[in-house]
């Protein structure tokens, strides 16, 4: 009989069959693997598609809803809206806001819900609400999609020098160095109350008056709660330590409390770093005022 031309895959030992197996099997693991290795850039490719089309759809919404107050290409309408297109809202706005999570969750949270209640806003305009969620008139994906193609603006954004820059401050809102010019702050500072603090506050805000009562003397009979009483300090003070007037020695009581301890009093509990809470110009102030005689009650 004449045998077959696949008379080859006719395989007797059992030792070849069962490396033939393992390498049936090794190719098959192969390609799998080979699969899988090739799936990640197609589905990364996938996903850049989706977002291309998110932020189309994103651009014809963002046309069609939010150019009207915040201008065709996001650089804001002075006095309507803030720029989103804007240096300052990439960089620094979500820090203003102690904001944690992403750029594109912060537009699409103040997309979907709006801000319907800032009445006293400085925006002529109110920032409408969005989602069907809150009542507005987009679905989820719509939020995600508008979201999407305002954060594609970052890019743009980032190329705003201070000069350029369309964002108008939010009222409030601190600021900072962002466009690195050595200390130029990119709007003007929010005029926080500064310059010195008057002294009856800092009495009560520096602690003072847990340990010292202002209205009874400091004598035998009254020593005072923790420290000395004070209504007769401006009398008491220049006899304390010799050499320094009233003045010079409150100063010091303040500033360096451990260098003279009152007579009978302890040592050590009174705060040491008062001059690193209070400037000079406080300090100042606040002894003038202790030492006052017609102090107003
Ligand atoms: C009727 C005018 C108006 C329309 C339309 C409008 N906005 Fe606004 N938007 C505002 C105003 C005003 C604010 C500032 C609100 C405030 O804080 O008082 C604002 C705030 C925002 C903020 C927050 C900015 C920040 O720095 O905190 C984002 C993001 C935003 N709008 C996106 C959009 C998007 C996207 C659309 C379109 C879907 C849109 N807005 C439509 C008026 C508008
Ligand atoms: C935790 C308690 C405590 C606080 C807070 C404290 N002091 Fe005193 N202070 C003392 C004690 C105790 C003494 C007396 C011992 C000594 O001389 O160090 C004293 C002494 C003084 C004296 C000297 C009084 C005298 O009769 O000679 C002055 C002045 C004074 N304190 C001012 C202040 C001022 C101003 C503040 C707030 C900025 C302050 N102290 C906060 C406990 C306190």
């Amino acid at each position: 009989m004449k045998r077959p031309w696949y008379r080859f895959l006719y395989v007797r030992s059992s030792l070849v069959k069962l490396l033939l197996s393992i390498i049936a099997i090794m190719v098959a693991v192969a390609v799998v693997l080979f699969q899988g290795i090739a799936e990640e850039p197609r589905m990364l490719a996938q996903t850049a598609n989706w977002d291309g089309r998110s932020i189309q759809n994103g651009a014809a919404i963002y046309a069609n809803n939010c150019s009207s107050c915040h201008g065709p290409d996001g650089r804001g309408l002075p006095g309507v809206a803030p720029a989103l297109n804007s240096r300052y809202f990439f960089t620094q706005r979500l820090a203003d806001l102690g904001f944690t999570g992403s750029l594109e969750d912060y537009v699409a949270l103040t997309v979907a819900a709006g801000r319907p209640n800032n009445r006293n806003s400085q925006w002529a305009q109110m920032m409408p609400t969005w989602s069907a969620e809150y009542g507005g008139p987009f679905r989820g994906d719509q939020v995600r999609d508008v979201a999407k193609f305002v954060v594609n603006w970052e890019e743009e954004a980032l190329t705003q020098t201070q000069e350029t820059d369309p964002w108008q401050p939010f009222e409030n809102a601190p600021t900072v160095d962002i466009y690195g010019d050595g200390g130029v702050v990119a709007m003007e500072p929010t005029p926080v109350a500064t310059g010195p603090r008057p002294p009856q506050e800092l009495f009560v805000s520096m602690t003072c008056v847990a340990c010292h009562n202002l209205n009874l003397p400091q004598d035998a009979q009254n020593r005072g709660p923790v420290g000395p009483n004070m209504a007769n300090l401006h009398e008491t003070a220049a006899t304390r330590v010799p050499g320094e007037d009233a003045q010079t020695y409150v100063h010091n009581s303040i500033v360096n409390p451990g260098a003279y301890t009152v007579e009978s009093y302890t040592p050590g509990i009174m705060p040491a770093d008062f001059a690193q809470k209070m400037s000079e110009e406080e300090i100042q102030s606040l002894v003038d005022w202790i030492l006052d005689p017609n102090r107003p009650q």
